[in-house]
């Protein structure tokens, strides 16, 4: 009881001396910015973690939130559920820093915790945000359709891992440029109900893309993918998913309650 008070006192002292030395970093920056490195990383937990009295599970948890709390001067992290979605994994972590060893160390702690201990590491991806290759050729028109203000506070999230054929690659800018406006032109009936961000992996992982999405519309997300898989560019999708992976965006606390359910 002891060890467990002071353990929250030292956590309250961390949150304390983060807000004072205003150290958190700017989400919304790291969210914005090229140059941030991503690394998606999908848990299972495992029969080790049932097998745990109640008291030792809320310890766990407690620890898991230090750990979360001990990196928020470096590392940005969102939490999204899986459980019952997919019976890969039960919930993935997206984490964004400037320096992709923050992502790793905060990841190292995280696996390192009595919950971490517990997880088995289903999926790992590996990425960075990078500036617009082709938009600022496209025309006019089609440049003001991305303009769309993207929807806010959407529940669901998908993450579509992709790899391209050498073909892909091997083409000049401006033939990529035309399918790339193709893509382009195939979504922008779902600009107002898919918010989309991009990560490049290509030789960070055995990945060329990290395609993440949110939204509230599953059905329209269903029928962008139906309709891009109709545009001549994927032709050079060698890998689409893989998994995909479909979750909802939930607090940590919320996904540490249900898993220790
Ligand atoms: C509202 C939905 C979407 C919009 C508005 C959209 C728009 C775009 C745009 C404008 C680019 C070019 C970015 C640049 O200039 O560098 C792009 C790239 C890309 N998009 Fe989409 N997209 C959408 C959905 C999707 C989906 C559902 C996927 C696949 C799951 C996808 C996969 C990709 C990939 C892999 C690239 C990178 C291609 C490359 O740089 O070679 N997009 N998208």
């Amino acid at each position: 009881m002891q060890g467990r008070i002071i353990l929250v006192l030292i956590s309250i002292a961390i949150i304390a001396f983060a807000r004072v030395a205003g150290a958190e970093v700017d989400r919304e920056k790291l969210l914005k910015e090229p140059g941030v490195y991503a690394t998606f990383a999908a848990f299972k937990v495992g029969d080790q973690w049932s097998h745990m009295d109640k008291q030792a599970k809320a310890g766990a948890v407690e620890e898991v939130k230090r750990v979360f709390q001990m990196h928020v001067d470096k590392v940005s992290v969102d939490t999204h559920l899986v459980r019952g979605l997919s019976e890969k994994a039960d919930f993935f972590l997206r984490v964004h820093s400037k320096e992709m060893i923050d992502n790793q160390n905060f990841l190292v702690d995280f696996m390192g915790t009595s919950f971490g201990k517990a997880l088995k590491n289903t999926d790992t991806f590996n990425g960075i945000t990078k500036a617009l290759n082709y938009v600022p050729k496209f025309p006019e028109d089609l440049k003001a359709e991305l303009k769309t203000p993207p929807p806010q506070g959407s529940p669901y999230v998908v993450v579509v891992p992709i790899r391209k054929d050498a073909e892909w690659w091997l083409m000049s800018q401006d033939a990529r440029m035309a399918m790339m406006q193709e893509h382009t032109g195939a979504t922008v009936l779902y600009l107002k109900t898919i918010k989309r961000k991009l990560y490049h992996s290509s030789g960070l992982d055995d990945l060329d893309f990290i395609t993440y999405f949110e939204t509230a519309k599953l059905d329209d997300f269903n029928n962008l993918v139906t309709a891009l898989l109709q545009v001549r560019e994927n032709r050079h999708n060698k890998r689409f998913g893989e998994p995909i992976l479909l979750g909802t965006i939930r607090p940590l606390d919320e996904i540490l309650d249900i898993m220790s359910r």
